[in-house]
């Protein structure tokens, strides 16, 4: 019998939970899910991996008004509160806006490339007095590239913070190291952003909520348990936040399960800080990128 043809890199658009648009792009290299609502890569994982690289809450809420909990949330155009106004929902509106698709695309290297732009709700002039547009470029291949890119519409420059706030499984947080921060200088949020140095890889045996400043290095979330190590490369970002809630902030969040602690940590790609707020001058881009693979171990 002859070898049936070659597998077709597809993508396919269906409602998926609490009817919200998902794409499922599936390929020869890896598979993954995109809530097109809030341009959310909620999960990926190589053909080669036994296990998802992404972590999405079991109890996530699939609600156009709410952050999905888990996979890849866009925080823009502001990260954590709003400097000025706390009323304004934390991580700016990106995560909880329609996105449209506005390319797909089959990669000569057999990697597929869905391109979201956020629609109808830039500009915000309640919320957000600038013009921008907003691309989200999900590549998935062996490795899952993000590339978001703002571009500036209007004719007055604009503060940028932002984040690939992304959630990793790990198979038991208490043996697993995030390397490549060493000697890194973070800002402490559960003490009031009190700066230390990082001394060695980092472990976590209690609820962690850092802005590491200045860094450009890949982090490598080593982890034994899963035999893997999952290396998160960056660029168009120099601070990278590092996030898990812990017992009594896990048993808080009503969309988390009180041990999902044990089995995630978000290590994120950012422009967080004073050190590193992007001005993205009238006409100006700005892209903030993160390449996400698994080296075996
Ligand atoms: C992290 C912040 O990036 O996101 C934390 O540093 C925050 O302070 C966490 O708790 C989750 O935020 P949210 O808005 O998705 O619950």
């Amino acid at each position: 019998m002859p070898n049936p043809p070659e597998t077709a890199t597809s993508i396919q658009y269906h409602d998926g939970p609490g009817g919200l648009p998902f794409a499922t792009i599936e390929n020869a290299q890896a598979t993954a899910e995109v809530s097109l609502h809030g341009g959310h890569v909620t999960a990926f994982q190589p053909k080669s991996a036994s296990q998802p690289v992404l972590w999405l809450s079991g109890q996530a809420v699939f609600d156009p008004n709410k952050a999905i909990r888990g996979g890849i949330p866009v925080c823009w155009p502001w990260f954590g509160d709003h400097p000025t106004d706390a009323g304004l929902p934390a991580h700016g509106f990106a995560r909880t806006s329609p996105w449209k698709v506005t390319n797909e695309s089959s990669n000569a290297d057999g990697s597929t490339t869905l391109a979201l732009q956020l629609s109808a709700t830039t500009p915000v002039p309640d919320v957000w007095p600038h013009r921008a547009t907003l691309l989200l470029e999900i590549t998935v291949g062996e490795a899952l590239s993000i590339r978001l890119t703002t571009t500036n519409t209007g004719d007055a420059p604009f503060p940028l913070t932002q984040a690939l706030h992304t959630y990793f499984t790990v198979s038991d947080i208490s043996n697993v190291t995030i390397a490549g921060l060493e000697g890194a200088r973070y800002l402490d949020k559960l003490k009031g952003n009190a700066a230390k140095p990082q001394d060695g890889v980092i472990t976590i045996d209690q609820e962690v909520d850092r802005v590491y400043t200045e860094t450009t290095a890949d982090c490598l979330i080593h982890d034994p348990g899963f035999d893997r190590t999952i290396r998160i490369a960056k660029s168009g970002s120099r601070s990278t936040v590092v996030w898990n809630p812990w017992i009594e902030k896990a048993k808080r969040m009503g969309d988390f399960p009180d041990d999902g602690y044990q089995t995630m940590v978000c290590v994120e790609t950012t422009n967080v800080g004073e050190d590193d707020t992007v001005t993205v001058e009238p006409g100006a881009s700005h892209t903030l990128a993160a390449v996400i693979s698994i080296e075996a171990v």
